[in-house]
């Protein structure tokens, strides 16, 4: 099977355009990683050894003998749908040893600069559910005002978005992860990141941008689009004088019994 015909992909392609429309991508700003499912590797038919190799220290054993759709580094997002072969491509991460080949496409071109912080992010999040396939980071607009304007800790950040609107609980009741300014593309903003994303599927990163993680593109991109949202809904809020309380513990509450969700431990007060 052509790589470029997995319906992931295209999906990606479509996505990536979406989210530079949405103004979430400026620029090279944003990268996508996918774990392929064991058929679709399977129907690539790639012999491990024979593609580019680079190194990469730290490679997590739970990507091991894996392949991942990654978009490249530098990569605009509003070109991808056009040239999958130099802005995208699929990487196999070997059982041994500090490195990955890229098996197709990342022609003149290399895996985004977080290739490390999307594998751990992977791995990580797989331990947590082997379905959560899927990592992704932009710089979406309220997301990135809200960090600049709302309390700069977790617990208070997340109570501030449930109570905005209803799906907020839904799609999120294990909370945010916060990690505040740091440089991006280094060790520690990566170990912040992972340490967060144990149990939770979001985190955000003060004044740069947000991941997300998920079964499919679809979902990984349905939730940051709710957060997006109520980032947005907060902000208009507050710049109107943020009159009313928005919805309080006993009504969050009431939401989690409604739809057999469990709270993040100690956020809400009954
Ligand atoms: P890359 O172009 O290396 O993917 O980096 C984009 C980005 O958003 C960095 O945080
Ligand atoms: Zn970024």
């Amino acid at each position: 099977m052509d790589w470029k015909s997995i319906p992931t992909v295209k999906e990606a392609a479509e996505l990536s355009y979406l989210m530079w429309e949405r103004g979430w991508d400026e620029a090279n700003g944003g990268n996508i990683s996918y774990l392929l499912t064991d058929e679709e590797a399977e129907s690539l038919g790639y012999v491990p050894g024979t593609g580019r190799t680079i190194e990469l220290p730290g490679v997590p054993d739970g990507v091991r003998g894996k392949y991942v759709f990654v978009t490249a580094t530098g990569s605009h997002f509003r070109e991808l749908k056009d040239n999958l072969d130099e802005l995208t491509g699929i990487c196999y991460i070997p059982e041994e040893g500090d490195c990955y080949e890229i098996a197709y496409g990342l022609e003149n071109s290399r895996p985004t600069s977080e290739f490390d912080t999307h594998l751990a992010a992977m791995a990580v999040r797989l331990a947590a559910d082997p379905e959560q396939r899927v990592v992704m980071h932009n710089h979406a607009t309220s997301v990135l005002a809200m960090t600049h304007v709302a309390p700069i800790d977790e617990k208070e950040f997340t109570l501030a978005l449930w109570r905005v609107i209803t799906e907020a609980m839904v799609l999120f009741p294990d909370g945010i992860g916060y990690v505040p300014w740091c440089v991006c593309g280094g060790k520690e903003i990566a170990d912040k990141t992972l340490e967060k994303m144990r149990d939770r599927r979001i985190v955000i990163w003060g004044y740069h941008g947000v991941f997300t993680t998920g079964k499919s593109l679809h979902d990984a991109f349905g939730l940051l689009e709710t957060v997006n949202k109520c980032c947005e809904v907060w902000l208009t809020a507050e710049a109107c004088g943020h009159r009313n309380p928005g919805i309080d513990d006993k009504g969050l509450r009431e939401i989690c019994d409604t739809f057999g969700l469990t709270p993040r431990e100690g956020y809400l007060t009954c």
